[in-house]
């Protein structure tokens, strides 16, 4: 164990002690006064592969905007990015699919890549490597199950590399403003001086617009944040019946985010055996599942400022709903 992870041969992924720690974060979460339960949870091997649904879906206006930014300033990003070998680092990777249009830039230009992608979701990144095998058969590729933090100890242990840090799909808009401010520090604080850090940003814009994206006519985003709820029954012995709850999504003006909750249909309790909890819900009760931020420019500006980055760049797609923001450290 180095730092609370641990390396594991072949595929050197990393993991922590991840089960406990969701343990202790739901019956924190359940046991609060407006109950929660942290979203980073989610992201099972169910809740990764409905993620990737998510992304296909026609009111998910994220994914087809990021991608078409890449596709236009892969060149730009990589000559930006300089010379000589470097780590291209991923938090929270997922899927990897708009990663590959950044590979494909770096690789035309560089030869010595190592990709490390990094994400919570051990089923995540077992396909991601797969796929890269089959497809970059010659990359030196590096997978870490862990979470965001604990990958940052392991960025800030690769003393005298260059990194490129990619924070895509507006990861950032996950956090609450105070905890985007300490992330980026921490992650300022683990990257080396002249690093390149690549971030996207979801903008603010319609409401309607945003309100469909987190609100699809299939109900995949709602299966998606029930998917916590049958989490907790898979792997710590719950007894939650997803049909006694509805999902909600709704823009909130006075923070600036979409926030989502699983809301109790009835009064009820539900059992959770591994913990051992019983908790209590009043017909109505709103469990919050995820906030997912929006940015004005002024604000994006304004946290590189706070948190120590030198902004390169704001890139936008043409319709301007989002933005992959290039930092130097
Ligand atoms: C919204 S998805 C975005 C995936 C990818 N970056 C993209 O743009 O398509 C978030 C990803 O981050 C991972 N993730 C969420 N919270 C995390 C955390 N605290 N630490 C590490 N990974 C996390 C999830 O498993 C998921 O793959």
């Amino acid at each position: 164990m180095k730092n609370g992870y641990m390396v594991l041969d072949p595929i050197e992924t990393i993991s922590g002690d991840l089960h406990n720690h969701f343990a202790d974060d739901v019956r924190r979460g359940l046991s609060a006064e407006s109950k929660s339960l942290p979203s980073k949870y989610i992201y099972d091997d169910a809740g990764s592969n409905l993620f990737c649904s998510i992304m296909d879906l026609p009111e998910y206006y994220l994914t087809d905007c990021e991608t078409e930014i890449l596709r236009n300033k892969a060149g730009y990003i990589s000559n930006a990015i300089g010379n000589g070998g470097l780590n291209l680092v991923e938090l929270g990777a997922g899927d990897g699919k708009k990663t590959k249009i950044i590979l494909d830039g770096l690789l035309k230009k560089y030869d010595d890549v190592t990709y490390v992608p990094i994400d919570i979701s051990e089923g995540a990144i077992h396909l991601l490597l797969a796929k890269l095998e089959s497809e970059y058969p010659l990359l030196k590729v590096k997978g870490l199950v862990t979470d965001y933090f604990a990958g940052l100890c392991w960025l800030s242990d690769l003393d005298l590399s260059r990194n490129v840090v990619l924070f895509l799909g507006s990861n950032i808009g996950n956090f609450t403003p105070e905890e985007q401010t300490m992330f980026l520090k921490s992650l300022h604080a683990s990257m080396n001086t002249g690093d390149y850090l690549l971030t996207g940003f979801d903008m603010v814009k319609d409401i309607d617009i945003l309100e469909r994206a987190y609100n699809d006519t299939e109900g995949i985003t709602a299966r998606f944040n029930m998917n916590i709820l049958e989490r907790i029954n898979r792997e710590l012995d719950g007894n939650f019946d997803t049909g006694l709850f509805s999902y909600k999504s709704y823009w909130h003006h006075g923070e600036g985010a979409i926030k989502s909750y699983l809301v109790s249909r009835i009064s009820q309790e539900v059992h959770i055996g591994a913990l051992p909890m019983t908790c209590t819900f009043e017909a109505g009760e709103a469990v919050h599942t995820e906030s997912s931020y929006k940015f004005t420019e002024k604000q994006i500006l304004s946290l590189a400022e706070s948190t120590g980055f030198t902004v390169e760049n704001v890139l936008y797609d043409s319709r301007w709903y989002f933005a992959d923001c290039l930092w130097t450290a």
